[in-house]
């Protein structure tokens, strides 16, 4: 007889968590430790040196995998890093698909760096699947999307792309930050590669940077822990530690994010001062059929265009419970100006062309009670 999978909570509880085999903690220690002592040559009780891997990370990693269903997951210093060690497995020559909305700083890793060792990307609009066919080349290694974009909230349909990417011998990796497993897992739409900036919802509380990397074949178990070990990326002890305690909370922290964006989405969209909200919830969203089929919620990440630059810096100066502030995910509600911030290193064509507008503001709503919030944004959007 088959065990029953225990449910997404209590893996997020418990899967790599057991508590301490030496003490009964039922916290995973911070092991704060670069070496172990070895009993003879070679004889070690599985860790040797804290680069190559450390007790905190590995509970934190055993517990990743378990999350998005895939076999193996490794932490990095931050989403740019995993980002980094992801594209560590092509080589010279070799040829990347990825959407042409994506976080600003990914597409700077691309464009700004690794072109120079080589690396060519082709950007196209994978809300398409067939764009995604037509820009794949006998040099293809890789197709990367993120889905939703940030921050015009576009859509890839995960498996269309899967499937094609498949058919050509191509592997497809999905950067799944906005919505965490709990409301998207791209393994079972056919992903072979998860990556997420754990900075974001994984952790939960804005104080701490991480990438993570969840594979699906042996073989990336292999080259992300060499990466690993070779490239030094990784994420310390006391951060693990803090994403353990935060992702213990994750299904009831996306539930309240999900609830709260679900109205404040409604309240923008109602708005007179708002032209245009751009959020997978919505009917009128572009992608609402598809976003029910591949999303089990709607996350918390929305933008909403206020019409120039000026109206923004309006309702922006204006907000008082709302943090102005880069970055998403945190139990506290965010708002940001991609334009000038997320966005800024793509500059004014690259903006135009995607539809990021002077006028847009990207909200991540967070967990405090909602009128409150609703009410904060009411006060600031009367400046505009
Ligand atoms: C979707 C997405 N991917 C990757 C990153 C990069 O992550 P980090 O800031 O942890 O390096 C970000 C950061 O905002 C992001 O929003």
């Amino acid at each position: 007889m088959t065990e029953r999978q225990h449910g997404f909570s209590t893996r997020a509880i418990h899967d790599g968590q057991s508590a301490d085999a030496t003490t009964g903690a039922v916290n995973v220690p911070i092991y704060a430790s670069s070496t172990y002592v070895q009993e003879e040559i070679g004889k070690h009780k599985g860790y040797e040196y804290s680069r190559v891997s450390n007790p905190t990370r590995t509970a934190l990693e055993v517990n990743f995998a378990s999350l998005e269903g895939g076999t193996s997951a490794h932490v990095f210093a931050s989403g740019m890093a995993a980002i980094t060690a992801l594209c560590t497995m092509m080589k010279t020559g070799d040829h990347i698909v990825c959407s042409d909305n994506m976080y600003g700083g990914t597409t700077r890793l691309f464009n700004q760096v690794l072109v120079n060792y080589g690396l060519e990307f082709t950007y196209v609009d994978t809300s398409n699947p067939a764009n995604v066919e037509g820009a794949l080349r006998p040099a293809t290694k890789l197709v990367h999307i993120e889905t939703p974009t940030n921050p015009m909230m576009a859509l890839t349909d995960i498996r269309a792309v899967a499937d094609i990417c498949h058919n050509h011998g191509v592997e497809l990796s999905v950067d799944n930050t906005f919505m965490s497993p709990y409301f998207q897992l791209p393994i079972r739409f056919g992903a072979d590669i998860v990556m997420h900036s754990t900075t974001k919802f994984l952790n939960g509380h804005s104080d701490g940077l991480g990438g993570v990397l969840i594979g699906t074949s042996p073989k990336h178990a292999e080259t992300f822990a060499f990466v690993q070990k070779c490239t030094g990326g990784i994420l310390s002890p006391f951060e693990c530690w803090l994403l353990l305690r935060g992702v213990k909370t994750l299904a009831v922290r996306m539930r309240q994010h999900d609830a709260n964006g679900r109205e404040v989405a409604i309240f923008l969209n109602h708005h007179p001062k708002v032209r245009k909200v751009f959020y997978p919830g919505l009917p009128g969203h572009p992608q609402f059929e598809l976003a029910k089929t591949q999303m089990t919620g709607f996350g918390s990440m929305i933008s909403f265009d206020l019409g120039s630059l000026a109206a923004a810096n309006h309702m922006l100066k204006r907000v008082r419970l709302c943090s102005l502030a880069e970055s998403l995910g945190g139990v506290e509600t965010l708002i940001s100006h991609p334009a000038t911030m997320t966005h800024a290193a793509i500059g004014p064509e690259g903006r135009q062309k995607l539809g990021i507008t002077d006028g847009l503001v990207r909200i991540s709503v967070g967990i405090e009670d909602v009128e409150d919030i609703l009410a904060d944004l009411e006060q600031a959007l009367t400046a505009v």
